[in-house]
């Protein structure tokens, strides 16, 4: 089907567009109103992320409410290690937790992975298609997974953490069985991404949400090279990798096969372009928090944004947005993009 708004698209080919693009990173979620009288009516988060019809209702809400340039299917990237073995729980009010974690090389190999455990999530496959029917062309579909080191890190702690240390420990203690765990899931992610592809997903977004915490010598050893599989073997779509915390791994980062790299704000705009040379099409990277400002300063710092990336931009935050963002100012942020004009 033909989008009508294919803004992201034709931005993240490279052309030349009229404005950039604008959504958020976790744009479908407690921000909205909508999103919250849903959620209370029901068990909990893997309820909604495990029903299409309602997975497909919440990606849906801010493309309505906000007008953002694209949907991102409502999902988690946990659904991966639960694939491949290791369910989650989502705690109220305190985030994801698993009951069993990985602790040796004989938890890696119990693992599945690939194309075989990838039935698993059909749910996730029905919501794209559901969306993909509802959005009805209206703006393009983002698919999604965490980038393996990302995942692993979860595998491994069972929960968020301060220090990530038992991840980062298994890579000094155990190399080989962390680099076995981090191809599994690479070669489940690539599955999975594909099949998304196919279910209607216009788009792809790998997040590497911990890339920051691990020293640049192991961010080259164990998560550059199952990025650049999962770039390499992703050829329908367009892939946008956000690996947050990385600027030490620039020069790698910038040497992937994707059209699209995401930044946070603790980069500098400017030596992105220049001092790094990097030439894939950017995507970022306003502080969460200026969100918090007066609208007027949400005005003025969204245009500077996008004055100084000058183009090949796509609008973004430089992280997903907080849940008690004031709704106004996110809006504030959205339409003061799709006012503006690159001339
Ligand atoms: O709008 C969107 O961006 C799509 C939905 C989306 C969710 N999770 C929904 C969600 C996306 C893209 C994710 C990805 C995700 N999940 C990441 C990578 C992005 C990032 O933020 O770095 C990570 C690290 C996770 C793991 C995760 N899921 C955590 C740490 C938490 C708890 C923290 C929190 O925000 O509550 C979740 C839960 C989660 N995932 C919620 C939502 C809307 C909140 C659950 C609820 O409704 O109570």
């Amino acid at each position: 089907m033909k989008l009508e708004n294919d803004l992201l698209l034709r931005t993240a080919r490279g052309e030349k567009v009229e404005r950039p693009p604008v959504w958020l990173m976790r744009q479908a979620g407690r921000i909205l109103p909508q999103y919250r009288a849903l959620r209370g009516s029901l068990s909990g988060f893997k309820e909604l992320v495990e029903t299409p019809p309602l997975a497909a209702e919440v990606t849906i809400q801010p493309v309505d409410e906000l007008g953002v340039d694209a949907a991102i299917i409502f999902s988690d990237i946990l659904v991966i290690p639960e694939a491949m073995g290791l369910t989650y729980e989502m705690v109220e009010k305190k985030g994801p937790w698993f009951p069993k974690t990985i602790e040796s090389l004989a938890d890696v190999k119990n693992l599945g992975s690939g194309e075989n455990v990838i039935g698993e999530l059909q749910y996730v496959f029905d919501a794209l298609a559901i969306t993909k029917k509802e959005l009805n062309g209206r703006v393009p579909l983002i698919g999604f997974a965490g980038a393996p080191w990302t995942i692993f890190s979860y595998m491994l702690e069972g929960s968020g953490s301060k220090t990530f240390s038992k991840a980062r420990k298994f890579l000094y203690q155990e190399p080989e069985a962390a680099k076995l765990l981090l191809e599994k899931i690479t070669d489940t992610t690539i599955a999975y991404l594909k099949q998304k592809i196919k279910s209607g997903a216009d788009i792809v977004q790998v997040f590497d949400s911990w890339a920051g915490i691990l020293p640049p010598h192991q961010y080259s050893e164990f998560a550059i090279p199952y990025l650049r599989k999962i770039c390499e073997a992703i050829t329908e779509v367009p892939v946008i990798v956000f690996a947050k915390g990385a600027w030490f791994a620039l020069p790698e980062l910038g040497a992937l096969d994707c059209q699209v790299l995401g930044v946070d704000w603790n980069m500098k705009v400017g030596d992105l372009r220049g001092k790094h040379n990097i030439q894939q099409v950017l995507q970022g990277n306003l502080d969460p928090c200026m969100l918090y400002a007066s609208p007027q300063v949400v005005r003025s710092e969204t245009l500077q944004m996008i004055a100084h990336f000058g183009g090949r931009h796509i609008c973004n935050l430089g992280h997903g947005v907080y849940p008690d963002t004031p709704l106004e100012n996110v809006k504030v942020f959205v339409n003061t993009v799709k006012g503006s004009s690159y001339s």
